[in-house]
């Protein structure tokens, strides 16, 4: 019976609950699996900190990139994170070196998952990263392996914890975006320097990971569109759910017409759909495949716990022997898709403008938008005491590149137009 040597590179929360897991649940993986786990190695920066358990020193090492080249280890697990740095020579290093490479970093795989797959292949080891996405939601072996019978045609959802906990919040507490910000940071869902999260970063290298696995596609990480909640306020939140509808951060991709849609915005959706309805820090994926239809995926997004479940699975995985393809299929099979060009896009559109409230300017917006050929669904002007007032709209369906048209003859007329907010309406999908 093999031992498989594991050595966890990172002891921070994430790391520390897989060590604690690997250690505890030795025995259950054993039954499980057929093969033994021994956790021979862990690296993180400093020994003497305080971590609540006792780590032998003689599995202790000061320096990751020593780690490679020893012979006995089988598996390297890295949670440091970062695309670049000391776990990029990591993971080259380790698979080059034969080592079985098992990690957290969505940074890292959206960037150079192409390039490690291929080595991966080529080395004959196992380069897996079901934490990268979606936390504890198993939703990576779901799709390569669960649904490895399907054509996938769409998959969406909400994948990041720390920004619906702040519009679930600014929903239903009223919270203003600082104020649910600095509750997420209190509660720990927010790093300290949340910009990744704010700005929709992180979901976009989690989209990446997800269409190309659900696609067969080369990893498509750049030049799609990437929008974030910073700009979302608690009045956008209100009239939404005025008329239905509730804000949510999506990452979206599918195929039209043989190219991948793909990109990362709030979003109006209908206040009824499930997925409308998963709030505070947990995830939600949707995928539609053929033959099997809608599937809904639904979890903890985050957190040490969930985290340390999908790196698990992972490293079991690598012991089975049955999750040898990093994306679902061999590197040399992933077709080149081109991205669909988003200004082609078309949906309803909200759009809120905070103008000074003088004569006219309804009629200015409402004539800019006939030029563009939007017509107006609905129309709300808030009622203020102040100079200050905001005009709220839904318009019928229109192209993205008419909207951002409109956008940018209005916001040039700074003297009526202090702010103009758009958020995309998704509620033609049946998904
Ligand atoms: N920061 C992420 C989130 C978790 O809030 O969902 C790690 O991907």
């Amino acid at each position: 019976m093999k031992t498989y040597n594991i050595a966890i590179v990172g002891l921070g929360n994430i790391g520390l609950e897989v060590y604690k897991n690997l250690l505890k649940n030795k025995k259950n993986i054993l039954d499980k699996t057929g093969f033994k786990i021994n956790v021979s190695h862990v690296c993180a920066k400093n020994f003497k900190k305080n971590r609540g358990v006792s780590i032998p020193k003689k599995i202790w090492m000061a320096n990751p990139l020593d780690l490679p080249k020893i012979k006995n280890i089988d598996i390297i697990v890295e949670l440091i994170g970062g695309s670049d740095g000391i776990a990029k020579k990591l993971v080259f290093a380790s698979i080059k070196n034969g080592k079985h490479y098992v990690t957290a970093n969505k940074e890292l795989i959206a960037k150079h998952g192409d390039k490690l797959s291929i080595l991966a292949e080529k080395n004959s080891v196992n380069l897996l990263f079901e934490a990268s996405v979606a936390g504890g939601i198993p939703i990576i072996r779901s799709i390569k392996q669960g649904l490895v019978a399907n054509k996938i045609k769409h998959i969406y959802g909400i994948l990041n914890g720390t920004t619906n906990f702040i519009l679930t919040e600014m929903e239903k507490k009223g919270s203003t975006f600082a104020e649910a910000l600095k509750y997420a940071k209190a509660k720990g869902y927010a790093e300290r320097n949340p910009f990744a999260d704010l700005s929709g970063n992180d979901v976009a290298c989690k989209i990446s990971i997800l269409s190309s696995i659900c696609f067969g596609s080369k990893i498509l990480n750049k030049d799609f569109l990437v929008e974030g909640i910073s700009n979302i306020e608690i009045l956008d939140i209100l009239f939404a759910k005025k008329i239905g509808y509730r804000i949510k951060l999506l990452g979206i991709a599918e195929i039209v017409n043989n190219q991948i849609k793909q990109r990362v915005h709030p979003a109006l959706i209908p206040a009824d759909l499930d997925i409308a309805n998963i709030n505070g820090v947990t995830n939600a994926v949707v995928v539609d495949g053929e033959p099997i239809g809608r599937t809904i995926y639904e979890g903890a997004g985050a957190g040490k716990g969930p985290t340390a479940s999908s790196v698990i699975s992972d490293i079991a995985s690598v012991m089975v022997g049955n999750d040898d393809f990093s994306f679902g299929l061999s590197p040399a099979a992933k077709k080149n898709y081109k991205l669909f060009n988003f200004r082609q896009h078309v949906s309803k559109y909200y759009l809120r403008f905070l103008v000074h409230d003088k004569p006219g300017v309804l009629s200015i917006i409402t004539s800019v938008l006939a030029k563009n050929k939007i017509s107006i669904q609905n129309l709300l002007q808030d009622p203020s005491e102040s100079s200050l007032s905001n005009v709220m709209i839904i318009t019928h369906r229109a192209m993205e590149k008419s909207i951002q048209g409109v956008i940018k003859i209005l916001s040039k007329n700074k003297k009526l137009f202090k702010k103009i907010v758009m958020i995309r309406v998704r509620d033609e999908s049946k998904l």
